[in-house]
């Protein structure tokens, strides 16, 4: 796994968020079976409220490529979403999966490309 200096964007904000995502992240991974719901939707929730942070630094700003970005987010909360109402069926199956694979992937992609070029006009933007 990346190092955290490896995900700094230098900006304070957004880097904070990014700590938390993998931290979070590592915690629901490590969930005993049986025991992932919890740490699933406190993952879930930091989330949301990253993406929501995210979204309103480029909305007061005027990003550039905000749609674009925005509907990353919202792509990706609905699958966390569909992830959360598994779980609370009982079924970890997917939830396993998406931690093990698919999160990771995205976000570190996420954060080389749509973040970085936001942190970038952030930067920017602040003079
Ligand atoms: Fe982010
Ligand atoms: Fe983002």
């Amino acid at each position: 796994m990346l190092a955290p200096d490896t995900i700094t964007l230098g900006h304070a904000v957004m880097d904070r968020d990014h700590t938390d995502s993998l931290a979070l992240w590592e915690a629901a991974k490590a969930a005993p079976a049986g025991a992932l719901q919890a740490p699933f939707a406190a993952f879930a929730r930091h989330l949301r409220e990253h993406f929501a942070r995210e979204n309103a630094l480029m909305t007061e700003h005027g990003f550039f490529a905000l749609h674009c970005h925005m509907d990353e987010h919202a792509r990706v909360l609905a699958v966390v979403a569909t992830i959360e109402a598994e779980l609370a069926e009982g079924q970890e199956d997917r939830g396993r999966e998406y931690l093990r694979h698919h999160f990771p992937d995205w976000f570190y992609t996420h954060l080389a490309t749509m973040d970085r070029v936001t942190a970038d006009f952030l930067l920017r933007a602040a003079g």
